[in-house]
C-alpha cells in the first residue's frame, strides 16, 4: 500500500501494535533474555513502528524494573508499558519504571471470571469491582495512561464484565483490554465480546479496546482480527507468536493479514513490515526458541516452491502461488528448491542463474541425472547440481 492510500485512510481504522514479547513472550517457559538481549528487542521494535511496547513486570525482579526503566528512557517513538497487577505495590513500581519515557503507560489487570474469582483471588464480585476502582485510580495518579485488563475476560459472565469495564473507565483507564487468557474463545464469540461490551457500558466511547489472544486452540491470530471487526483496535502479540503455553498471537501474521487482506479488514498498522523477518531472527536467536520451518510470514519455507507444478507457476507469474512478496517482509527473493518434485523449467531456471546454457541432449540427460540424484538425496544443493551439470560437460567432451 502507498503511503498516499495509507493516509486517505481514517484515523478511526487504525490498527494499535502493542507488543508484548518483552513480557508475555519471556514468560514462555525457556524464553528468558538477558539485559541487553530485552534493549535490543525493544531497539528493532521502536525502529519497525511497534506504537506501545510492553517491555516487563517491573515487580517482578530487580532485572525487570531496569530493562522497563532502561527501555523506557531510550525509546524514541513507543509507548513504554509496565504490567501491573491490582496491588499498589505493584503499581507504584511499574509508575517508577515508566517514568523516564516520552509516555509511559501502566498496565494493571486483576482476574474477572467466577473460576478465578473463586480459585485464585478468593474474592467476590463486588470485592474485585472495589479493588479496579481504587488500582485504577492509582495508577492514574501517577501516568495518564494507564490500561486496565480483565483477566480471563472470555471466561466472564458478560454482565459483570460490563460492570468492571465501566468501573475502570469511570476511574481513568485509557485502554481496556479483554483477554483470552486461556486461549479458549471462538472468533465469533471473541467478536460478540466487544460488539456486546462497547454497546452496553455508557461510557465504551472514553477508551480504546485491545484484543490479547493466547494461541491453546490455534485460534489466537483469527481471534485477534475477530476482536479487531468487533471495533477493538489495539492487538496486543509477540514476534513469532511466543508466549505461556502455546503462545501469543503472532504479530507478523496479524499485521501481515491487515496489510495483505485490506480488501476484506479495512485497517491499517504503522508497523515497516519489511523489519518482520529481521524482527524473526532476533527474537529467536535471543530466546533459544526455533521458528518452525512452515511458520506463516517468517518460517524458512514461507517463500519456498518445490513442486514441478507450483515452481513452473512461479516462473511463469509470481502471484501464481505467493499473495505477498518476499521482500515485503525482508526476504531478499524467493527461493525454489530444488527436489525430487521439481521440474524441466525449475531445472532450466536453475541452470540459468548459475551460468549453464546446455544443448537440447545435454540437457535432458543433466535432468535425468538429477532427478536420480533427488531421489537418493534430501537435499539438492547448487553445489550438487554444478557437480552433476560439469561431470556431464566433460563426458560429453570424451
Ligand atoms: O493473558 C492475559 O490475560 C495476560 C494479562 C496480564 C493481560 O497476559
Ligand atoms: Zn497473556
Amino acid at each position: 500500500m502507498t503511503n498516499d492510500s495509507q493516509s486517505a485512510q481514517s484515523d478511526a481504522d487504525r490498527v494499535v501494535i502493542f507488543d508484548t514479547t518483552l513480557r508475555d513472550g519471556e514468560q514462555c517457559p525457556g524464553a528468558t533474555m538477558t539485559f541487553e538481549e530485552k534493549l535490543e528487542v525493544a531497539e528493532l521494535l521502536d525502529t519497525m513502528g511497534v506504537d506501545i511496547i510492553e517491555a516487563g513486570f517491573p515487580i517482578a525482579s530487580e532485572g525487570d524494573f531496569e530493562a522497563v526503566a532502561t527501555v523506557a528512557n531510550r525509546a524514541k517513538n513507543a509507548v513504554i508499558a509496565g504490567l501491573a497487577r491490582a496491588i499498589p505495590a505493584d503499581i507504584d513500581r511499574c509508575g517508577q519504571a515508566v517514568k523516564g519515557a516520552r509516555r509511559g503507560r501502566i498496565h494493571t489487570f486483576v482476574s474477572t471470571s467466577p473460576i478465578h474469582l473463586a480459585h485464585q483471588m478468593r474474592k467476590s464480585q463486588d470485592e474485585v469491582l472495589e479493588i479496579i476502582t481504587a488500582t485504577v485510580t492509582q495508577a492514574r495518579n501517577l501516568v495518564e495512561d494507564v490500561e486496565w485488563s480483565a483477566m480471563d475476560a472470555t471466561r466472564t459472565p458478560i454482565e459483570y464484565l460490563c460492570r468492571c469495564v465501566d468501573a475502570a473507565i469511570v476511574a481513568g483507564a485509557t485502554t481496556i483490554n479483554l483477554p483470552d487468557t486461556v486461549g479458549y474463545a471462538t472468533p465469533q464469540e471473541y467478536r460478540d465480546m466487544f460488539l456486546a461490551v462497547r454497546e452496553r457500558v455508557p461510557n465504551s466511547d472514553k477508551a480504546v479496546f485491545s484484543v490479547h489472544c493466547h494461541n491453546d486452540l490455534g485460534l489466537a491470530v483469527a481471534n485477534s482480527l475477530a476482536g479487531v471487526a468487533g471495533g477493538a483496535r489495539q492487538v496486543e502479540c509477540t514476534i513469532n507468536g511466543i508466549g505461556e503455553r502455546a503462545g501469543n498471537a503472532a504479530l507478523e501474521e496479524v499485521v501481515m493479514a491487515i496489510q495483505t487482506r485490506a480488501d476484506v479488514l479495512p485497517y491499517h498498522t504503522n508497523i515497516d513490515t519489511t523489519w518482520l523477518s529481521r524482527a524473526s531472527r532476533l527474537v529467536s536467536a535471543v530466546t533459544n526458541f526455533p521458528v518452525q520451518y512452515n511458520k506463516a510470514i517468517v518460517g524458512r519455507n514461507a517463500f519456498a516452491h518445490e513442486s514441478g507444478i507450483h515452481q513452473d507457476g512461479m516462473l511463469k507469474h509470481t502471484q501464481t502461488y505467493e499473495i505477498m512478496t518476499p521482500e515485503s517482509v525482508g526476504v531478499s527473493k524467493t527461493s525454489l528448491v530444488m527436489g525430487k518434485h521439481s521440474g524441466r523449467n525449475a531445472f532450466r531456471s536453475k541452470l540459468k542463474e548459475l551460468g549453464y546454457e546446455l544443448g537440447d541432449n545435454q540437457f535432458e540427460d543433466a535432468f535425468t541425472r538429477f532427478k536420480a540424484l533427488a531421489d537418493r538425496k534430501k537435499h539438492v544443493y547448487d553445489e550438487d547440481i554444478e557437480a552433476l551439470v560439469d561431470e556431464e560437460i566433460a563426458h560429453m567432451h570424451d
